[in-house]
């Protein structure tokens, strides 16, 4: 009988370390976090003048090349990822295959991973060629992938691309465009949306980024690899946040019902925790939630709501929580999907679509740090160990014995 424990006797040292907390799973120069300070910068660029000042595309020049693009570089990059922006007709078939009760997120896994299918002649890895084609690829058809999907969830007949519109105008006009009557878009909603894009860009070694590296370390092809980012992300605790907080305060329903979730967020028998607070690696505010609130603000202005019983409830909700030596103690602070989901709702999308636009706009950061890894000579496959507390050896039972 082996001694299982002795199997790990000429394995070395190695750490055991449940959900990452502390170990550092590669070198990166795209994107930095201060979790106690709140700073996120990217390429050295704080996410504040970024949002402020800049525009999508070029926060994704930035991602992809570590430096902000020049007048002619932009319109350049502009040019190429523009040129991108259809997707091959016969996917409009393939969005018609799922249930049309789907859940878009559902469809965004298939149609994504299907791009390896479309696109084959740009998923040859070791070709710096094919890798940047298989970039704008992606970066290019999201949002006509996930206004599919919008479309196509909605029953309204697809809306192809408007390349003379911008990043997210043309996205807004592919979603809400319909064939019967004239559709404008909103100059300062596209603003607003460009600027939730730039928000989500990246984050660093968050979970679908980091399924991203994993699934890219095995040399899987980028279309492949985005589409399990975006498996990840659609959980709760990732970027299903924004719509499950979204949700929560419909729960909620009214101001004075906020102390009874607040003690249930408190109860450690309870598994309720507030959805849009919280974060592993910030500890004080997410500087990306006051951006999120600023333009929730200018949303609901634009559009004239004066009452959002749904943002009256996450204001207040906030202000107690900031209070509440729970809240305190545990350094639970709003993250960026706190206000996301009123501003988006606001926008006109349901909340099935929340976390597809946050796919839509991460794409650029899974790519980065997908080409980043695949362009470092330190690349290995990801392998991590495991502490095995399972049976020691034994021998096999004939069922008609067991
Ligand atoms: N409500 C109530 N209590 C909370 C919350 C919350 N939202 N978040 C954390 N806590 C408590 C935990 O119960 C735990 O308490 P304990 O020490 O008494 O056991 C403590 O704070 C630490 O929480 P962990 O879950 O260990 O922290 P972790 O870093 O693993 O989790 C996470 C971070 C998943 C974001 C968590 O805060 C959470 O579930 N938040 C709600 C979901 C959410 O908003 N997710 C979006 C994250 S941002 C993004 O993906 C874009």
């Amino acid at each position: 009988v082996v001694n299982i424990t002795s199997l790990y006797k000429d394995t070395g040292m190695f750490t055991y370390d449940p959900g990452f907390t502390s170990t550092a799973s590669c070198e990166s120069k795209i994107t930095y976090i201060d979790g106690d300070e709140g700073i996120l910068l990217h390429r050295g660029y704080p996410i504040e003048q970024l949002a402020e000042h800049g525009d999508f595309l070029e926060t994704c020049y930035l991602l992809l090349y570590g430096e902000l693009p020049t007048k002619a570089q932009k319109e350049d990059f502009d040019y190429r990822v523009t040129h991108h922006t259809m997707v091959h007709e016969q996917m409009n078939r393939f969005f018609t295959g799922f249930r049309r009760d789907a859940h878009p997120m559902a469809v965004m896994c298939g149609v994504v991973g299907a791009m390896s299918a479309f696109y084959h002649d740009s998923t040859d890895i070791s070709d710096p060629h094919q890798r940047m084609v298989a970039s704008l690829r992606m970066i290019a058809k999201m949002p006509t992938i996930a206004a599919m999907a919008y479309k196509y969830h909605v029953g309204q007949p697809f809306v192809y691309p408007k390349n003379e519109l911008g990043y997210a105008a043309n996205f807004l006009h592919m979603c809400f465009a319909v064939p019967c009557e004239e559709y404008k878009v909103n100059p300062v909603l596209a603003r607003a949306m460009e600027r939730i894009f730039i928000l989500h860009a990246d984050h660093e070694q968050n979970a679908s980024t980091s399924t991203v590296r994993l699934a890219g370390s095995s040399g899987a092809n980028p279309f492949a690899c985005i589409a399990a980012g975006i498996a990840c992300l659609w959980g709760p605790a990732h970027g299903g946040a924004n719509e499950a907080a979204l949700n929560m305060l419909d729960e909620i329903g009214s101001v004075d019902r906020i102390p009874e979730f607040i003690d249930r967020a408190k109860d450690k028998n309870d598994p309720f925790r507030l959805m849009g607070f919280g974060h592993r690696v910030y500890k004080n505010y997410d500087p990306r939630a006051k951006i999120m609130q600023k333009t929730c603000h200018e949303v609901l202005s634009e559009l004239g709501i004066k009452d959002d019983p749904q943002l009256d409830i996450a204001m207040e909700l906030e202000r107690i929580a900031l209070t509440d030596e729970y809240f305190i103690e545990k350094k639970l602070y709003p993250n960026i999907d706190f206000y996301s989901g009123i501003t988006l709702k606001a926008l006109g999308f349901p909340t099935t679509m929340f976390t597809v636009l946050f796919a839509l706009a991460r794409t650029v950061g899974w790519i980065a740090q997908w080409k980043e890894m695949i362009e470092d000579p330190k690349q290995k496959i990801g392998r991590p160990r495991q502490l095995y507390t399972g049976a020691t050896q034994r021998d096999y039972v004939p069922i008609a014995k067991r």
